[in-house]
């Protein structure tokens, strides 16, 4: 009798909690999930993700349209002229031809994907990048990336067999031109991969400065740059920076952003372009079952993201994200200033929404799930916030609150 009561009474209170807005799954331990994820968001300060996603009416439109019942595949290149006809590659085009200006790239002279995260964008730069220089030179590149460069870069270089050379980084967390100097061999290509965004210190490796050494070595083979901007490559072209992360105004060959950090999408996705040079100059894979020249990593693909892209391009575009950047800006810096007036040790980068600082007590790195870091050069154990869209002034106050009344508990 207590089980059954327990199972009528227990969804029903759940169904009540969610609100207006909820509705139960008649799951008591998928209601019960939701409504804790629901109380952890308010509070989720330590990673990269938009906890403000507006797909709702994406979802309502999905639904009402019948598309859930369909299997949809992008497998194949959205750039051709002759799009899958299970797909939605026409949106994914669209998707790539709205964000490829903003990186700098000319419509005529991009080729791009939306990838499944950023890894699988940083996944493309490599092996796009080894097999350019490998048919340019007929030599083994060597991958260059510095040690606070995200782990993903390391992993797959691993993963793609090919010879690394961790390159230091200075306090700040930017490559130091002179350590990846000492560490060049110039009778092979460089593969040199730029950290936009190093993901614990939110660094930005500085690109024409690095460039400008590459310059200054003309007996290095071939060179290839790509730009791992998960996070930063997501705000920075709706900010006046926009320079920084363009290809014209800083040159690379190409780069790789997450879709669900700062642009809303609800789950893992991404944006990959390159220049046509560098499309050209692969191995051709010519898959006659699908038609066509397989150019990307997976065979499968996503059908659904490029469609929420589209979606929000519509609906949030460039003056939503322009708004949203710079609220962001302007609570990292005030993150960064209420930190120092009341003397805990903190520290951010330039043009970065993420801000590091002495770890606090384990209650508030759980109770804020913030992302822990150790640098014994800022006196060991540290955690950051990444001031993301729900990360507001008011929500900061409260952080330094409880920050305060943490210390007046030791
Ligand atoms: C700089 C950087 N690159 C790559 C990644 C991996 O991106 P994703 O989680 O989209 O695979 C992250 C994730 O936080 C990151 O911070």
């Amino acid at each position: 009798m207590k089980t059954l009561l327990r199972l009528l009474i227990v969804p029903a209170m759940l169904a009540a909690a969610l609100g207006a807005q909820g509705q139960s799954s008649g799951f008591e331990k998928l209601d019960e999930w939701v409504e804790a994820w629901k109380e952890g968001q308010s509070t989720y300060f330590g990673y990269p993700a938009n906890q403000q996603s507006s797909m709702r009416d994406f979802y309502q439109w999905y639904l009402s349209s019948g598309m859930e019942s369909v299997n949809l595949n992008n497998a194949g290149d959205p750039m051709t002229d002759t799009p899958w006809p299970m797909s939605s590659q026409a949106f994914e085009r669209d998707v790539i031809e709205y964000f490829a200006p903003l990186y700098g790239f000319a419509l005529d002279d991009v080729w791009g994907i939306v990838t499944h995260s950023g890894t699988d964008g940083n996944n493309h730069g490599i092996y796009f990048g080894v097999n350019y220089l490998r048919n340019r030179t007929g030599l083994e590149p060597i991958v260059y990336v510095s040690d606070e460069a995200h782990y993903s870069n390391l992993r797959l270089a691993h993963l793609q067999n090919l010879e690394v050379r961790l390159i230091k980084s200075d306090l700040m967390g930017r490559m130091i031109p002179e350590e990846l100097e000492k560490a060049l061999d110039t009778g092979r290509p460089a593969l040199i991969i730029y950290a936009m965004g190093s993901t614990f210190k939110g660094a930005i490796d500085d690109m024409p400065a690095l460039n400008a050494l590459l310059a200054r070595h003309p007996e290095i083979p071939g060179i290839y740059r790509h730009v791992d901007a998960a996070l930063f490559g997501g705000y920075l072209p709706f900010t006046r920076y926009r320079d920084m992360v363009s290809r014209t105004a800083v040159g690379y060959e190409s780069i790789a952003i997450s879709g669900h950090k700062f642009f809303g999408i609800d789950s893992p996705s991404g944006l990959f372009f390159c220049t046509r040079e560098i499309y050209d100059n692969q191995s051709d894979f010519n898959v006659t079952y699908l038609n066509s020249n397989m150019r990307m990593i997976s065979c499968s693909r996503d059908a659904v993201q490029p469609l929420k892209f589209w979606w929000l391009i519509k609906k949030v575009g460039a003056e939503g994200w322009a708004r949203q950047a710079e609220q962001m800006m302007d609570c990292a810096d005030y993150l960064k200033r209420r930190l120092d007036a009341i003397g805990w040790p903190a520290w951010k980068n330039e043009f970065s929404n993420t801000v590091f600082f002495k770890r606090p007590s384990p209650e508030i790195v759980a109770r804020y799930t913030l992302a822990q870091g150790h640098d014994d050069r800022f006196g060991g154990d540290l955690a950051h916030v990444v001031v993301m869209q729900q990360v507001t002034r008011e929500k900061i106050d409260g952080f330094i609150d409880a920050l305060l009344a943490d210390g007046d508990d030791d």
